[in-house]
């Protein structure tokens, strides 16, 4: 028998929250949900530079106590709840050179952003998920998380396997109170800023673009898509993790990477 899917408004009625929502795979997360009918509120640091009216803004610093503070008691005085929390804020902004040039400033900063933002967000926003038996978590890590790339990025990865740990902790302890928490690792995404990055490469190396992305998919072992993946692809399945579609699935990372990770 044919079976007709309508993915619209399947998230109508539903409060979602999208950390980073204002730039790269945050942004076309957010975008995706308020597409399925969700009220969407985004977090930064800064206000959008396009923004879009249909997304409601919080202005916060996560990689300090007092932002995450900020933005559950605001999302929670304004809506009263929240059904859906998609933790995907997460830098690197350390030097390269390996272990040797890292601070511990270097370290703090790296583990306030990528671990300890989704873990106070999470703390704050559980209780009322767990009062009403329901409601999804969604920790965008990386691959990194398991395939670490040690010159550039060393704390950032040990954040991510940290994060994807706890994720998997977190589910087994709240799935049997009705709250589903998953981990989505995606290998390298084209935003802006990776666009911006790979420009920088070209004018160093004196080469084109597209040779710059050749090196940085050739210094990740190969990428077998042969391109990396677009903000919206990334945004498409957590769209789909946090619908009723994905009602069974919980306490599992899932690898969005074009086939970057060698190994089974
Ligand atoms: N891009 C990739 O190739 C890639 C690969 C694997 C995994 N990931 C993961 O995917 C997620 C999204 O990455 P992305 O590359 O799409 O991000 P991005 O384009 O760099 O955007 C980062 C977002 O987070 C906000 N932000 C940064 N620092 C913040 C802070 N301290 N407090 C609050 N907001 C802050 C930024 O806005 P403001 O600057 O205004 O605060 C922006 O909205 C991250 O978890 C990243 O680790 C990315």
């Amino acid at each position: 028998m044919e079976q007709h899917f309508n993915f619209n408004n399947e998230l109508s009625g539903k409060i979602a929250l999208v950390t980073g929502g204002t730039k790269g795979a945050g942004k076309a997360i957010a975008e995706r949900l308020l597409q399925a009918g969700a009220t969407v509120i985004v977090t930064a640091r800064n206000a959008p530079e396009d923004e879009n009216e249909q997304l409601d803004f919080i202005a916060a610093d996560l990689s300090k106590p007092a932002g995450t503070q900020k933005v559950v008691s605001e999302v929670l005085s304004t809506y009263g709840t929240l059904d859906i929390l998609v933790n995907n804020l997460g830098s690197s902004v350390t030097p390269a050179g390996g272990f040797a040039v890292l601070t511990d400033d270097d370290w703090e900063s790296t583990l306030q952003a990528n671990l300890f933002a989704p873990v106070r967000l999470d703390r704050g926003f559980l209780p009322q998920m767990l009062a009403k038996k329901s409601g999804v978590i969604i920790h965008i890590a990386s691959i990194q998380g398991k395939l670490p790339l040690y010159d550039s990025t060393l704390p950032y990865a040990a954040a991510k396997a940290g994060l994807i740990n706890y994720s998997k902790s977190l589910s087994n302890e709240v799935t049997p109170k009705g709250v589903r928490v998953l981990t989505v690792s995606p290998g390298w995404i084209n935003t802006t800023a990776s666009k911006a990055w790979l420009g920088e490469i070209a004018r160093n190396a004196n080469s084109t673009v597209e040779e710059a992305q050749q090196s940085v998919m050739d210094a990740l072992g190969g990428i077998p898509f042969g391109r990396p993946a677009q903000p919206e692809e990334v945004a498409e399945f957590v769209g789909f993790l946090v619908s009723p579609r994905a009602n069974y699935l919980t306490g599992t990372n899932y690898v969005i990477d074009g086939g970057t990770v060698p190994t089974i």
